[in-house]
């Protein structure tokens, strides 16, 4: 029987979006660890359970907030352990590459891993417990093997980019070998599937006995490089030995009364997620109303609660794909795309009653300079939260796994702007300061974020889906903050999305229901569109009978604590 994707614990809780890394992180918690503890142990396992979404092979951005450390005392800070460009990487290196899919298949899609130097470096900073500890549980995942969900098999079968371009061409089958025999059976995946990984359990057992050095510097570096440029990428031994993860202050921001922290650049989310509370704030007038109606129609669907969080986020979505990059490698113009005049003015644009012309969203005049996915959530019995996103980009990643070690390399290219005038992957528009370049970071989506209220954490959320974690990590704040939804309808519930480019405001099947929905927003001008899912959130909210968690049904998770 499939578990509760929402439930409450009295002390802590994991969410994941696999049920046996939300039971990883719990099973940490209740031996003692702190919340960094759990994000670590869950983060592992979910390298193994979740194989086409994030792991060892791709990066991510971790949120910590502890109240009372014991060595440290109160730390919130951000891990930005997102990938980087090669040594041999340059900004116009996909122009005229014959191969279409150079960015986001095979070894030159690959960005150097950050995974296992950002789980290691806030474990050893702010956890309390030792590699061998919190990585066990992976371990043990890999070696006995689990059973494929069908979030899994769908993935694989229906993402065009996954086995129906395999199936294409049975020269392509050969080049990803290891992925198509042991991720994929052959092509014969199914839901009940048991995948062993004993390769990946060995390298969890090295990095759990070396450290990061033996992912880095070791064995495990010199088969990545292998894999790599067999299939003609470029990477080095140097670039992995070369990786460093960093530490920056919390992106902060306020939203009536709350205290937000989410992540900074090379992350977007956190500044489209601050940029757009701040326009909803500032017209408060209309947020009243909007909400009003919305409640009527059984909350946050309707038409003018959409037109008003779409309006803003075309703005804050304009800002991305024009101001937005590495901000190690462009100053970016972060004090004047937050200033409350900047806001105001964009906010004070929006017309409740139509949309406007694309380029009347953002702003082209330049700013002074001053900037395949998982998420996990975690609270632990002292408060202390993480936030967690991690990613190896499209479903599977490059494609390219590194068979003796049984994990998939990242195709974290693709989120770098690689050929002038077309999007990418997630028909994301970017500017060129976001081109490849050496140890520069692409520009990511991912928004783990905590907010607190009178000092105490309300909500912890994040999730996956490319720009559509942004839309979802805004739509489930609002829902679970002003319409005051518990986290089971605050995650479950219907969705939308709007990204400024393309000019389609998307709609869950639920929405695009509802009688009259889709109508009203054509007339306000919106080209309505359809998607599945609008991003998969995980969710962990304060409530007066304790900490309700959910991990979205979309992708199957469930939560877990005690
Ligand atoms: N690879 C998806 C993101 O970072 O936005």
């Amino acid at each position: 029987m499939s578990q509760p994707f929402a439930s409450t614990f009295q002390h802590a809780a994991v969410a994941a979006d696999h049920p046996l890394a939300s039971q990883a992180g719990a099973d940490i918690l209740k031996a003692g660890g702190n919340a960094v503890d759990a994000a670590v142990a869950t983060s592992f396992a979910l390298s193994v359970v979740r194989p086409y979404s994030c792991g060892i092979g791709g990066g991510g951005f971790m949120v910590i907030r502890l109240p009372n450390h014991p060595r440290l005392g109160k730390v919130e800070t951000t891990i930005n352990y997102r990938e980087w460009g090669i040594a041999a990487a340059r900004p116009d290196m996909f122009e005229n590459d014959p191969d279409p899919d150079a960015p986001t298949h095979g070894g030159k899609a690959v960005c150097v891993p950050g995974t296992v130097a950002g789980l290691l470096h806030a474990l050893e900073n702010y956890g309390t417990m030792t590699r061998e500890q919190v990585m066990a549980p992976a371990i043990r995942l890999a070696r006995e093997g689990f059973a494929v969900d069908q979030h899994y098999e769908d993935s694989a079968r229906k993402d065009k980019l996954v086995l129906p371009w395999l199936e294409q061409d049975p020269t392509r089958q050969a080049r990803f070998a290891f992925l198509w025999e042991r991720f994929l059976d052959s092509g014969r995946i199914r839901k009940g599937y048991v995948l062993k990984l004993p390769e990946q359990a060995a390298a969890l057992e090295l990095i759990a006995k070396d450290g990061a050095k033996a992912f880095y510097e070791g064995p495990i570096a010199k088969a990545i490089v292998e894999a790599v440029r067999k299939d003609g990428g470029e990477m080095t031994l140097d670039d992995l030995a070369s990786y460093r993860v960093e530490e920056r202050a919390p992106l902060r921001t306020s939203f009536r009364g709350r205290s937000i922290m989410t992540m900074p650049p090379p992350s977007s989310g956190g500044v489209v997620l601050a940029q757009v509370l701040a326009m909803l704030e500032s017209r408060s007038d209309l947020l009243d109303a909007a909400m009003e109606a919305a409640k009527v129609g059984g909350g946050a669907s309707s038409p003018a609660y959409i037109h008003l969080v779409t309006e803003a986020s075309k703005h804050a979505f304009a800002d991305r794909a024009r101001w937005m990059g590495d901000p190690n490698f462009t100053k970016l113009p972060l004090k004047a795309m937050l200033s409350d005049e900047y806001v105001r003015s964009r906010a004070a644009m929006i017309d409740m009653g139509k949309t406007l012309p694309p380029e009347a969203y953002g702003t082209a005049t330049p700013l002074p300079p001053d900037e395949g996915t998982s998420h996990l959530s975690v609270i632990d019995a002292q408060g202390g939260a993480v936030a967690c996103t991690e990613t190896i980009n499209l479903i599977f990643g490059s494609l390219l796994p590194v068979p003796e070690f049984g994990f998939i390399l990242n195709d974290e290219m693709d989120d770098f702007a690689t050929r002038g005038g077309k999007a990418n992957a997630f028909g994301l528009d970017h500017a060129d300061l976001n081109r490849p370049q050496p140890r520069k970071r692409p520009l990511s989506s991912m928004t783990p974020t905590i907010a607190t209220r009178d000092g105490k954490v309300e909500l912890i959320v994040g999730g996956a889906g490319g720009p559509r974690i942004i839309s979802g990590t805004i739509q489930v704040t609002l829902k679970a903050m002003l319409f005051e939804m518990s986290a089971r309808d605050a995650v479950g519930g219907a969705r939308f999305h709007h990204q400024w480019r393309p000019d389609v405001l998307q709609l869950e099947p639920e929405l695009r229901q509802a009688a009259g929905l889709a109508d009203a927003l054509a007339a306000k001008g919106h080209a309505v569109g359809d998607r599945e899912a609008v991003a998969t959130m995980q969710l962990i909210r304060a409530s007066a009978e304790g900490w309700q968690a959910a991990s979205d049904p979309r992708k199957g998770g469930a939560p877990a604590g005690h």
